[in-house]
């Protein structure tokens, strides 16, 4: 199995862990033998709890001797709650590494040199990981990556005049935004969405709700009414923006899911706070409305936001679009 091969199934991997590891980030990595055949794969546990390569090493056992490591991000060298990666892999006798990302936190960073040092042969990778990349620009901001999700007629409106907007998509739509849910650190709206819609923002699937539950957070200073979901399941609200994203980069969230509304998106993506957009967009139109986002944003074509397009997914009669920054 070539290296390449290797990191998509560290990518698979990974993927069962997102949405757990914070504020760690959801690595994956796989061990092949000194033949080049597959002979572990591993992610990162809970926080805690072992590193990928740990994972990965001890699913390889014996076999991991004289063999090849791929990680899709460079091996730790910091004894935090767990030892160094890059040291485990040295003493189980890996000789190649491979991996497709430096790690850009400081007191984890030098585990590549430290291999080098001790004689294993490793490589930079340089390929993407989409599953890295919102712990990634979080790391590199100091504060969580934000991506804004709406559900939006064709004509631009996530709710009527009267403020209904319950439900604008489909069934399938609603069901990958519960599944997204729960691959987050924390949801985040703002009161008038709270107070309107009475959200109980909740990961829930066919079987009920998932393990894994993101934090709820309201931002904004109107109280959320006592008896409403929200006061039932338990919430934090934050005053502002600011205030919100301070503490929850302090409390250890890293990948956050803005489900509005308006406002106060629209204030986010004005302060350039918007790292991507996930748009469920239903083939209908309601002629007037709530705009998805409300700004007094640009009056020319030359203030226009624009973002890259990543993905377009078909959910039932509705289309998702996901975006990123054009700087991401
Ligand atoms: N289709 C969709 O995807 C979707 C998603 C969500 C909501 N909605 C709809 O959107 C409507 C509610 O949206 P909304 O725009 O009225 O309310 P909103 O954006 O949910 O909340 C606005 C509030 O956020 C708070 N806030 C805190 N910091 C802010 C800042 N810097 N700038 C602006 N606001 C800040 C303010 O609360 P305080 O005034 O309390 O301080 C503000 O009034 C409802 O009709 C709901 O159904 C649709």
């Amino acid at each position: 199995m070539s290296p390449e091969e290797a990191l998509q199934l560290a990518i698979e991997a990974s993927e069962e862990v997102v949405g757990t590891t914070s504020p760690n980030p959801p690595v994956g990595a796989v061990i092949l033998d000194a033949d080049g055949e597959l002979a572990g794969i591993g992610a990162t546990q809970p926080p805690g709890g072992a590193h990928a390569e740990v994972m990965a090493l001890a699913a390889a056992g014996p076999r991991a001797r004289g063999g090849t490591a791929v990680v899709t991000l460079e091996p730790c060298n910091h004894t935090g709650r767990t030892g160094p990666c890059s040291q485990a892999l040295i003493d189980a006798g890996i000789a190649r590494v491979f991996y497709a990302n430096p790690d850009p936190f400081p007191q984890a960073a030098g585990g590549a040199d430290h291999l080098r040092q001790a004689g294993v042969d490793t490589h930079l990778l340089g390929l993407p990981v989409p599953t890295l990349s919102p712990w990634l620009r979080a790391t590199k901001l100091g504060r969580p990556h934000i991506t804004l999700k709406f559900a939006g007629t064709l004509d631009g409106f996530a709710a009527a005049t009267d403020g209904t907007s319950q439900w604008i998509t489909g069934e399938t739509a609603r069901a990958h935004v519960h599944a997204d849910r729960t691959r987050r650190d924390a949801i985040i709206v703002g009161t008038g969405t709270a107070l309107t819609d009475n959200p109980s923002l909740t990961a829930r699937g066919p079987a009920g709700l998932y393990d894994h539950q993101p934090r709820r957070v309201v931002i904004g200073r109107r109280p959320v009414p006592a008896g409403s979901n929200l006061d039932r399941l338990g919430f934090e609200q934050y005053p502002g923006i600011d205030e919100a994203l301070a503490a929850l980069w302090e409390s250890g969230c890293r990948d956050v899911l803005l489900e509005g509304g308006p406002t106060l998106a629209g204030a986010m993506l004005r302060a350039g706070l918007i790292d991507a957009i996930r748009a469920y967009v239903a083939p209908a139109i309601l002629g007037a409305g709530r705009s998805v986002l409300s700004w007094d944003g640009g009056t020319t074509i030359s203030d226009i936001t624009r973002f890259t397009t990543t993905a377009v997914h078909r959910l039932g009669d509705d289309v998702l679009i996901d975006m990123t920054r054009k700087d991401h």
